[in-house]
């Protein structure tokens, strides 16, 4: 039968999986699924078309945009839904409203969003997605973290972080001056889409004054890896803010927690961070993968959504991860990986005062997947470079006074006979080419 080519093709945004797709994806599954059951989670299976109202009603302005929404022949307004909590919320405000407390409950499927397609972005992709009812105590948030470090460890990824913050920061500096969530949901938005000097006009045109405005710009400036350090600046910049000061000790508590149980997981706390989801109230967080400009999980906490659907008051927190994101992530490290070990590489410290920062490139190169062998017979440039000929090294990095004082040093193709300075940041790449 003919088949105009238009048609022969799947429609724009959604995918067909072959091969390592469909198998990362089902591996993905598979180890979200054991997690859940580590943790305690029951899942539950929701529909993929929902009344539009539900799903849209704390979605915030973006993502509502993005919804698939039909008429069914019933000529009700639906949607395919685009994440996995308003539907869990709902089941949490009726049928499982009289389940003990806490509740924790595992979804996995696909979703639905009219996003622009591009690397990591489908208007059909998958979530692992996890949900605790019942708890408004940091242990909830810091299960949730816990979780998602887990899985993540689970799957095998590498090089990865955590960025931290709390809406609740930010939310009581606007509600002091009396600002409406309606407008504090906006300014969440802009700053969600880094349009920072936006957020800060939206705020002054809806009310906030000059000292609430200087303070969250001292905020949006406050993020590090260090978070004690960011906590006690947080502290201080807040100081006169009785809620704000409330909200920074609980996610100063989460942390501290989180330590304690020693979950290794790398952080980066940041005090303007928001989401565009408008049902949080307290933690937000989003994973990033190292050389990967996108999130691969994202969740946090939200207090108002049962009760807003009619279930009384329930305090939540939640995290839900990009399968398919999380599958390319995998890809790419695999490949690397593959790649690196290809490359057999030899640093060499011309005077052995900079043995230190050799060591340390290593390491460096190392961490990434490279064999790394470091001179360690303080041989000469050229005595070790024609010793590494016969040692199969395919790239000789080396490290000289001049150059490392401009964190720079030399790398020598071993094949081509060709050599340049090249940034230490850029080393990796270099060699990969
Ligand atoms: P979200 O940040 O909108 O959060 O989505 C979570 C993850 O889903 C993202 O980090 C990303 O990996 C993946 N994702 C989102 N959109 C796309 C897309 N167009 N293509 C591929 N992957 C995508 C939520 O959905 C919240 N419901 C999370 C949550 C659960 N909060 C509390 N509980």
């Amino acid at each position: 039968m003919w088949l105009a080519s238009e048609f022969r093709r799947t429609v724009r945004g959604m995918r067909d999986l072959i091969n390592e797709e469909a198998e990362n994806l089902r591996f993905i599954e598979q180890k979200a699924r054991k997690v859940s059951r580590l943790y305690g989670y029951k899942e539950v299976v929701t529909p993929l078309v929902e009344h539009y109202e539900l799903l849209a009603a704390k979605l915030g302005e973006e993502n509502r945009r993005r919804m698939f929404v039909f008429e069914d022949l019933g000529g009700r307004k639906v949607a395919l839904r685009p994440e996995f909590t308003a539907s869990v919320a709902r089941l949490v405000a009726t049928k499982m409203q009289s389940a003990p407390r806490p509740l924790r409950l595992f979804s996995i499927g696909s979703l639905y969003r009219y996003d622009e397609p591009q690397f990591g972005r489908y208007r059909e992709f998958w979530q692992a997605n996890y949900e605790l009812f019942g708890s408004n105590k940091s242990e909830a948030d810091v299960e949730i973290l816990a979780l998602t470090n887990s899985l993540l460890k689970e799957i095998g990824l590498k090089s990865y972080f955590f960025k931290v913050g709390h809406v609740g920061i930010l939310r009581s500096i606007l509600s002091h001056d009396g600002i409406a969530e309606e407008q504090q949901n906006s300014i969440m938005q802009l700053l969600d889409k880094k349009q920072v000097d936006i957020a800060l006009e939206t705020a002054k045109n809806a009310g906030s004054s000059k000292s609430s405005l200087d303070t969250l710009e001292t905020l949006l400036n406050i993020k590090g890896r260090q978070s004690d350090v960011v906590i006690s600046e947080i502290y201080e910049a807040v100081k006169s803010y009785s809620e704000a000061l409330e909200a920074a000790g609980n996610l100063s508590e989460i942390i501290t927690m989180l330590k304690a149980g020693c979950v290794d997981a790398d952080l980066l706390v940041e005090a303007g961070f928001a989401r565009g989801l408008e049902y949080y109230t307290g933690l937000v967080f989003e994973v990033f993968v190292v050389d990967m400009d996108i999130a691969v999980g994202g969740g946090g906490r939200y207090d108002r959504l049962i009760e807003l659907f009619g279930g009384g008051q329930v305090p939540a927190v939640g995290a839900a991860l990009g399968v398919d994101r999380l599958s390319l992530a995998l890809q790419k490290q695999r490949q690397i990986s593959q790649r690196s070990e290809e490359r057999r590489i030899l640093v060499v410290a011309v005077e052995s005062s900079l043995f230190g920062q050799a060591f340390k490139i290593s390491n460096m190169l190392r961490e990434k997947g490279f064999i790394v062998e470091l001179e360690v017979m303080r041989r000469s440039v050229s005595k070790a470079l024609s010793d590494a000929d016969r040692r199969g090294i395919t790239h000789a990095v080396i490290v000289g006074s001049k150059e490392i004082k401009q964190n720079m040093v030399v790398l020598r193709s071993m094949r081509e006979r060709t050599q340049e300075i090249v940034p230490i940041e850029h080393l990796f790449e270099r060699i990969m080419q």
